[in-house]
């Protein structure tokens, strides 16, 4: 049994008359500490698979196991802790506070996750010793990126969700926090899902989840992914 499985799940949103199908019948796997990265043309239903693996949205229909627990059946109640205590998410814009330092964005993360990592220690770990006490506005959007991921990390998740986390930088720069999000995923054991449009980060991955017009158009795995060095972007 796979640590994470969709059967057959169906996100279908409403909106006045119109009815958009953003999953239909996804069904797909993902290994405990695998580095996965879900692919797909903007529209396809990329961000629908990953806010129902984190538990920030409801399925119409069909199964998402997380370990043990059965995600399409937890309550409101036990959703909010799952989303608390199991799951880290990295967005395309960061997130962060502008009016807290550094420091204090990752330290959100011991509010609310009683089992929190030293921030301190994290942030040494993504390269910004020497930036904690700096505010977003004074940090490189790469810099500003590792605090999220710091943030994230901070949580000491079992699952680390990033949506396009390389969307809003230069190619440079977003193959250095692919490089860490590489790094952590081995150094903290946690399972990786990546969301991108862009084809090229794929090789980095174990496995690559097509999406395409809601649905699964498949998935590879890869039996030596690559580093991040030897990514043409
Ligand atoms: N909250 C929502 N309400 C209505 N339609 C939505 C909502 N979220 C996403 N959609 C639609 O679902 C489809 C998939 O969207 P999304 O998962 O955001 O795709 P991607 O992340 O791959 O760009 C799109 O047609 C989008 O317009
Ligand atoms: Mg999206």
């Amino acid at each position: 049994m796979s640590y994470i499985a969709f059967h057959d799940v169906t996100k279908e949103y409403r909106t006045g008359g119109e009815s958009v199908l953003a999953a239909n019948k996804v069904t797909f796997e993902i290994e405990k500490g695998e580095l996965c990265v879900v692919l797909g043309p903007s529209g396809a239903g990329k961000t629908t698979i990953l806010n129902l693996l984190g538990g920030m949205d409801k399925a119409t229909s069909g199964s998402i196991m997380v370990g043990e627990k059965e995600i399409t059946k937890l309550s409101g109640r036990e959703l909010t802790e799952y989303r608390r205590l199991d799951v880290g998410f990295v967005f395309q814009f960061y997130n962060l506070m502008p009016n807290l330092t550094a420091l204090e964005n990752v330290e959100l993360a011991r509010q609310v996750c009683p089992n929190a990592l030293d921030p301190v220690e994290v942030l040494k770990q993504v390269g910004l010793g020497e930036r904690m006490n700096n505010f977003p506005a004074q940090l490189s959007g790469g810099e500003q990126q590792r605090v999220s991921i710091a943030r994230a990390l901070c949580k000491n998740p079992a699952l680390l969700l990033c949506d396009e986390p390389t969307g809003a930088l230069d190619s440079k720069t977003g193959l250095q926090v692919l490089s860490l999000l590489k790094e952590v995923s081995e150094k903290y054991q946690s399972t990786v899902a990546i969301i991108t449009h862009n084809g090229a980060i794929a090789p980095l991955a174990k496995r690559v989840i097509r999406v395409k017009n809601g649905s699964i158009e498949s998935v590879q795995i890869n039996d030596h992914p690559v580093d991040v060095d030897d990514i043409a972007w």
